[in-house]
């Protein structure tokens, strides 16, 4: 990590390098039309033999939203607490058709997130990943069979707000974050020997 701004390594879409985690969000609300099309946008990620296996759970009445923020861990409710749209993505276990164990269903659901935050760019909204999530609630508070489903993260959505409603230590971290080198993200052949 040298550096503090964005300097892609090759040409690469900008797309890519304009996506960051905002914390400080704006209270406007999202549209369910808009909410859907960032829905419709993970509907379409590929996955292992066409699964699907991805499952978001939303929140985005203040009614859900008030079941949905004591899910989160402190950390992140500091700031996300103000988000017009919360979200947990979980994924399925097993292969629908056989009930085999599915290796790739939170890779799979990685993408279906991924798309889902390339097309909030697109609609000038912002998303902001949590691993900071209270996992064993999540399953009990929003019913989800640990047997069938894997809890993976919580999910922030909405317009980009004003950092100066941060805390001073988190309007410090209010901006891109930077990126390994190229070099250390795809290796020629074999695993890289020391
Ligand atoms: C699965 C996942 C979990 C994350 N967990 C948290 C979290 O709990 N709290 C937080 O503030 N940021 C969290 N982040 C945001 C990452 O810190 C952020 O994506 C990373 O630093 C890269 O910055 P960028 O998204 O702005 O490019 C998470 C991101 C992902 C994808």
């Amino acid at each position: 990590m040298s550096t503090e701004t964005r300097i892609p390594e090759a040409e690469v879409d900008p797309e890519f390098i304009e996506r960051w985690s905002p914390r400080a969000f704006s209270p406007k609300p999202v549209s369910d039309k808009i909410l859907a099309s960032l829905f419709e946008a993970a509907r379409w990620a590929p996955s292992s033999s066409n699964e699907q296996p991805w499952l978001f759970l939303y929140a985005n009445t203040e009614e859900d939203l008030q079941i949905f923020r004591p899910l989160l861990v402190d950390a992140n409710r500091v700031w996300a607490d103000k988000v017009p749209v919360l979200a947990f993505a979980i994924a399925r276990r097993t292969f629908a058709k056989n009930g085999n164990p599915n290796r790739c269903a939170v890779f799979d659901t990685g993408a279906a997130w991924m798309s889902l935050t390339l097309q909030a760019r697109k609609l000038d909204l912002y998303t902001h990943g949590m691993g900071g999530i209270h996992v064993d609630k999540v399953y009990e508070v929003l019913g989800v069979p640990k047997d069938q489903y894997e809890v993976i993260c919580g999910i922030a959505i909405g317009y980009l707000g004003d950092p100066s409603q941060l805390s001073a230590q988190l309007q410090e971290r209010e901006k891109p974050s930077p990126r390994k080198p190229l070099s250390e993200v795809a290796v020629r052949g074999k695993f890289p020997q020391k």
